[in-house]
């Protein structure tokens, strides 16, 4: 019987491996990866579907985060409580925000910032109370390898047949928050303070930051990579629902499939 420090916990199959978890934001990205799976098993807890197999010879379980943070952090706690994850990839989609960045690109988030956290006067504006700290980091070596599993997978997709240009890889800051941004003004003014505050974002969306916060918990490296689906601008909605299909789902399963490769290289 497994315990932990507060006391027993029935067995569960699903601990008795440390796992690596893939999170996906969006059902269709999923939907390509639970594909791949050898045996797969579907376990459900905590209103979500997990799936439990093995992908290029790593014992996985796939889940969705669902949207916003909330929904991500309890998806997060769940893979590291019950499941046991020991390491954690996140795909999904973002607005670009920052110069430069442009839909069909890459963004792998070196860390990730709370747009919408402000606590003030009690605690500066995006600092996370009672943590002491605004950005919480993703992990180095994990997100190198997803750089160079996106790179790869860039080569092998060519967006211009869909219409975009080609795309290319960013890392830096990622900024998350319980909001779909989808207005000129309102992302340049989000950009603007982020700025002034010292944060240099690339990219918005909503549930990076609460996955980071819940790994910095537990101690769980994780790493995140966002196709850039829109600008966060008037027309973002229209885009992003476009891009999902045609480029996202494709795209985050080449990425994690040459991710895998290259972590059984390590
Ligand atoms: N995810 C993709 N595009 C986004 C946007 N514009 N705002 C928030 N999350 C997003």
């Amino acid at each position: 019987m497994l315990c932990d420090d507060t006391g027993f916990m029935p067995f569960t199959p699903e601990l008795a491996f440390p796992r690596l978890a893939i999170l996906s934001a969006l059902a269709q990205e999923q939907l390509g990866l639970i594909g791949l799976l050898h045996q797969p098993r579907r376990v459900r807890h905590a209103h979500r579907d997990f799936w439990l197999g093995d992908l290029h010879g790593h014992p996985v379980v796939l889940a969705l985060s669902k949207i916003g943070k909330v929904a991500a952090a309890t998806t997060t706690a769940a893979l590291i409580e019950r499941f046991g994850v020991r390491q954690i990839v996140f795909t999904g989609v973002a607005g670009g925000l920052g110069q430069g960045v442009k839909i069909g690109d890459v963004v792998v988030a070196t860390g990730f910032v709370q747009h919408d956290l402000d606590a003030s006067p009690l605690f500066a504006r995006y600092e996370v109370p009672l943590y002491g700290k605004t950005c919480f980091p993703s992990d180095a070596g994990l997100s190198a390898l997803l750089a160079t599993a996106s790179r790869a997978a860039l080569e092998h997709t060519s967006l211009r047949a869909l219409g975009f240009q080609d795309g290319c890889v960013h890392q830096g800051l990622v900024a998350s928050g319980d909001r779909f941004v989808c207005g000129a003004e309102e992302s340049r003014q989000l950009l603007r303070l982020m700025t002034e505050a010292g944060h240099d974002v690339l990219a918005v969306e909503m549930e990076g930051a609460a996955v980071a916060q819940v790994c910095a918990d537990y101690g769980v490296p994780f790493a995140v990579m966002r196709t850039i689906s829109d600008r966060a601008d008037d027309s973002a909605h229209v885009d992003f629902s476009d891009f999902v299909q045609s480029v996202a789902s494709p795209y985050a399963r080449l990425v994690i499939q040459s991710f895998l490769r290259l972590l059984l290289k390590k």
